[in-house]
């Protein structure tokens, strides 16, 4: 990748920091013509291996020669340029030195600058609905805003509008038990947690058993069911320990169990602790659960069956994927509470495409 060609090539100047690694990955995946420079040393792990060709700094005497020879040798008609000091620099040189190549994307800074204006514009447009969803007062937009962009740094399947609806819910909630069934990385056991918090509702607990025959849904077509064999389910356990160490503390207690398993020992009010074996004060009362594991008919049925039995009045069940284009397992099990529990249901509404209903008190339990 890194030798001359007559192929026209980027160059990828300064190849130092992490946004040069991540174009570099970029770039090797779509097979785009790459020559790496820098410099200053660098660790050639960071690129694979990659040879990464040393250059003068840019205000050196030496630098407009090696430059263009670089340019000239390598065929380099455009210039991805990741530190801001240097793309300021080959912004103002460019145009006079080498005016056929092209300095590719924004300056980093502005990039930087950008990237914060669209994250906020976007809590100001999820913001402008979320009370309606619960009835209740809304976190202040840079709450919204900081919890979103926690949530985008973990990979995860719900999407900025599921979990603005949760994060509106919980304004509304019961103080009680927080419980996912289904964490994969921690997407939305980050959000719960601090939301839990926020509003002192109670503890949470996460339960996933992070193993491929649970993982595989049966009802849906094979490639879906197929996916369950490209993940390492120890990367994705490691992983969700990773995203959730930054919150620390004696509120938060993990099963890696099937659901029905660690139903069970959440009914029998057996100790559950956190991560230094600190017993976590559960309720066994549930305000917010969010049901999130496989997606088959039967699982989604069992874990509605046995989760909503500790439901407290006033309590949020969030279902995942009530409209899913995979399966219709969700859709039915949901369809089947909203008649079921009609007499009970305070609000009721789909977001994200997962159904939040928000459950009174059960008769049969006043009884
Ligand atoms: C859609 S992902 C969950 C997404 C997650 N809530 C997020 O924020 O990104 C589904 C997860 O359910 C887990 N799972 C599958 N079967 C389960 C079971 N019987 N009990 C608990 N979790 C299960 C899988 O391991 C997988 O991590």
């Amino acid at each position: 990748m890194n030798t001359p060609t007559a192929r026209p090539s980027t160059l990828l100047f300064p190849a130092v920091n992490g946004l040069a690694s991540e174009y570099w990955r970029t770039a090797r995946q779509l097979g785009e013509p790459l020559v790496l420079a820098a410099s200053v040393a660098c660790d050639p792990a960071d690129f694979g291996g990659e040879a990464v060709l040393r250059l003068p700094m840019v205000h050196d005497d030496s630098f407009t020669r090696a430059f263009l020879a670089l340019i000239e040798q390598c065929s380099i008609r455009r210039i991805f340029c990741p530190v801001a000091s240097v793309y300021s620099h080959l912004q103002a040189w460019l145009p006079g030195h080498a005016a056929g190549v092209e300095l590719v994307g924004d300056s980093p800074i502005r990039r930087q600058v950008e990237q914060h204006r669209e994250l906020m514009l976007r809590a100001r447009s999820l913001r402008a609905w979320m009370s309606t969803c619960a009835g209740a007062e809304v976190l202040p937009e840079i709450e919204v805003a900081a919890l979103l962009r926690q949530a985008g740094l973990v990979h995860g399947e719900s999407s900025d509008e599921k979990l603005a609806a949760m994060i509106a819910i919980a304004a509304s909630a019961p103080a009680g038990d927080l419980v996912e069934i289904g964490a994969l990385m921690g997407r939305t056991a980050l959000v719960l947690l601090y939301l839990a918090r926020r509003y002192q509702l109670g503890p949470l607990l996460t339960v996933d058993p992070w193993l491929a025959a649970h993982a595989i849904h049966q009802e849906s077509p094979a490639n879906i069911g197929r996916l369950v064999d490209e993940w390492d389910y120890e990367v994705l356990a490691e992983s969700f320990f990773v995203n959730l160490a930054p919150w620390p503390g004696d509120d938060h207690a993990h099963l890696r169990l099937p659901s029905a398993q660690a139903h069970a020992i959440y009914a029998a009010g057996l100790p559950l602790a956190n991560r230094e074996s600190v017993v976590v004060p559960f309720a066994r009362r549930i305000a917010i659960l969010h049901v999130d594991g496989n997606h088959d008919h039967a699982a989604v049925k069992q874990d509605c069956e046995l989760w909503l039995s500790h439901m407290l009045p006033g309590g949020w069940l969030v279902l995942d994927d009530y409209q899913w284009a995979h399966g219709d397992g969700p859709q039915r099990v949901g369809d089947d509470l909203l008649a079921a529990c009609s007499q009970r249901i305070e609000r009721a509404f789909v977001c994200g495409k997962a159904l939040f209903i928000r459950l009174g008190s059960d008769p049969a339990r006043e009884e």
